[in-house]
C-alpha cells in the first residue's frame, strides 16, 4: 500500500510559468515559449541588481544577453528561478558558481554564429589576396591606384586552420570550393573532411601555409600561440587571420611582422583588450598598417546568428523545464535521458556530499516505489539526479526527497 502522502503529484502548469526576457531578445524565442504555453514578458533593457532583485521572485526562467549581470544576491532573489538563459555566447555576465550551488543551469548558444564567422573569414581571405580594403579606402579617398602587382587569385593557394572544430570545419568546406588546398591542425585527433589534411604540428601547417586562420578557444596553451617565434615560421608573403579570442596572437609582433614585410597582411577581428562599448575609443598597433583588416569582433554578429541564437537557446531552456535535459548547461552536471512513458520524473539537485544516493534509494525503498530509471551526474559541488518512478507514489517520494538536508533543487514532471 502507498504510505500517506504518496499521491500521484502532477508537474507545475505551463500556464503558470513566467519567462522573463532582457536585452531585446530575438523573437523566435518568444515564440517558442509561447508555443509551449508558458507566459512571456519581454524588456528591451538590461536590468540592474536591485530592479532584478525586485522581479525575480515570480520568474521562472530568466533569459538575458550580455549586459545583464547576474550576481548571487539577484539569484537568491529568484526564489522559483529554475534556470537562466544567455542567449549569447558568452556566460561570464553571470554568476555561474552561485548558479551551480543554488541548483539552477545556464545555457548558452555556442555554437549559433560558427557559419557567420566562417563567411567572415572566407571573405577576408580575397580581400587580403586582392588588398581590396586598401584599393576601397584610397577611391574613397578619391586615389586612384590600379595595380597587379602582389594581387592574387586564392585559387590553388594553401590555408591552414589552427583549431579544427566547429568554425574550423565550416571555414574548410568553403575554402576547398574557392579550389584552395586546406590543411589543419587541431590539438584533438580529428578527422580532416572533404580533401583537406590534418597536419601533426602546428610549424608544419605554418611553414606550408599562404593563409592561416585561427579558431582556437582561449586556453592557456594557446596564449600567445602566435607569437614572433610561430610568425617566422610562415611564408615570406603570407597572410595571417584571427577571429578567434585576442589572447591568441601577440599582437606588437604581429605589428613587427607586418611592418618589416614579412606578412603581406592580416585580418585581425578580436584583440587582448576590447572596448566594453561602441562608444569607447580604441587604438592598437596594427592600425594604419598596409592591407590590415581590422573589425570590432564581430565575425559572429549578423541578423541570422541572432535568429539561430534565439532558436538554441530557448529549446535547451523549454528541454530543460520539459525533460530536465541538461546536455549543453554551462556550470552544471550534464544529463539527457529519454523520457519514459507512464513514468513520473523526478529532477533532485542535492549538494554532492557522501550517502545521499542511499537516502534517497532508501526513501524509493521505503514506499515501494518502483524505479523504472535513474541517472545521476555529479561535478565538486553538486550532484543531479533524474528518476523514473511508477506514478501511484512518485508524489511521495518528492516530497520525502525535498526534505533531505542535502537537497538543493527538487522537481516533478510527468
Ligand atoms: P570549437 O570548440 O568547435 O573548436 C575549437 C577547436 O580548437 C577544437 O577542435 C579544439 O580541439 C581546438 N583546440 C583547442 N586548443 C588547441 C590548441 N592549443 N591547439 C590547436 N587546437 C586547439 O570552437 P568554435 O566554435 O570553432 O570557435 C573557435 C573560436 O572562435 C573560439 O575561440 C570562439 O571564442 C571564437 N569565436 C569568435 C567569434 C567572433 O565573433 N569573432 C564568434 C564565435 C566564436
Amino acid at each position: 500500500m502507498p504510505a500517506t502522502g504518496t499521491m500521484p503529484a502532477t508537474s507545475f502548469p505551463k500556464d503558470k510559468i513566467k519567462v522573463l526576457l532582457l536585452e531585446n531578445i530575438h523573437p523566435n524565442a518568444t515564440a517558442r515559449f509561447q508555443s509551449e504555453g508558458f507566459q512571456v514578458e519581454n524588456l528591451k533593457g538590461a536590468l540592474s541588481e536591485k530592479e532584478l532583485i525586485e522581479k525575480l521572485p515570480s520568474v521562472h526562467i530568466l533569459g538575458i544577453r550580455s549586459k545583464t549581470q547576474i550576481s548571487d544576491a539577484a539569484l537568491a532573489a529568484g526564489k522559483h528561478l529554475l534556470s537562466v538563459g544567455c542567449f549569447c555566447i558568452g556566460t561570464n555576465q553571470v554568476d555561474l558558481e552561485a548558479a551551480n550551488r543554488r541548483g539552477i543551469p545556464v545555457f548558452n548558444a555556442p555554437f549559433s554564429n560558427t557559419r557567420s564567422v566562417a563567411e567572415m573569414v572566407i571573405a577576408e581571405i580575397i580581400f587580403l589576396a586582392r588588398q581590396l580594403a586598401d584599393r576601397s579606402k584610397e577611391v574613397h579617398e578619391g586615389a586612384w591606384k590600379k595595380v597587379a602587382s602582389g594581387c592574387y587569385e586564392v585559387r590553388g593557394k594553401t590555408l591552414g586552420i589552427v583549431g579544427y572544430g566547429h568554425i574550423g570545419h565550416q571555414v574548410s568546406i568553403l575554402a576547398e570550393s574557392f579550389g584552395m588546398r586546406v590543411l589543419a591542425y587541431d590539438i584533438a585527433p580529428k578527422l580532416a573532411i572533404g580533401n583537406a589534411r590534418t597536419v601533426a604540428g602546428i610549424a608544419d601547417l605554418l611553414a606550408q601555409s599562404d593563409f592561416v586562420t585561427l579558431h582556437v578557444p582561449e586556453t592557456p596553451l594557446t596564449k600567445n600561440m602566435i607569437g614572433a617565434p610561430q610568425l617566422g615560421l610562415m611564408k615570406k608573403g603570407a597572410y595571417l587571420i584571427n577571429a578567434s579570442r585576442g589572447s591568441v596572437v601577440d599582437i606588437p609582433a604581429l605589428a613587427a611582422s607586418l611592418k618589416s614585410g614579412h606578412l603581406a597582411g592580416a585580418a585581425v577581428d578580436v584583440y587582448p583588450e576590447e572596448p566594453s562599448g561602441n562608444e569607447i575609443m580604441f587604438s592598437s598597433p596594427l592600425q594604419k598598417l598596409p592591407n590590415v583588416i581590422l573589425t570590432p569582433h564581430i565575425g559572429g554578429s549578423t541578423e541570422e546568428a541572432q535568429a539561430n541564437i534565439g532558436v538554441e537557446v530557448s529549446e535547451s531552456l523549454t528541454r530543460f523545464m520539459n525533460e530536465g535535459a541538461t546536455p549543453t548547461a554551462v556550470n552544471f552536471p550534464r544529463i539527457d535521458s529519454p523520457i519514459v512513458k507512464g513514468a513520473h520524473r523526478i529532477l533532485n539537485v542535492h549538494r554532492n556530499v557522501p550517502g545521499v544516493l542511499k537516502d534517497i534509494n532508501k526513501i524509493v525503498s521505503d514506499l515501494n516505489a518502483n524505479i523504472r530509471g535513474q541517472i545521476l551526474s555529479t561535478d565538486s559541488e553538486i550532484g543531479y539526479l533524474i528518476m523514473d518512478l511508477d506514478q501511484n507514489v512518485s508524489g511521495g517520494v518528492k516530497d520525502a526527497i525535498e526534505k533531505l538536508s542535502t537537497s538543493i533543487r527538487t522537481r516533478i514532471l510527468f
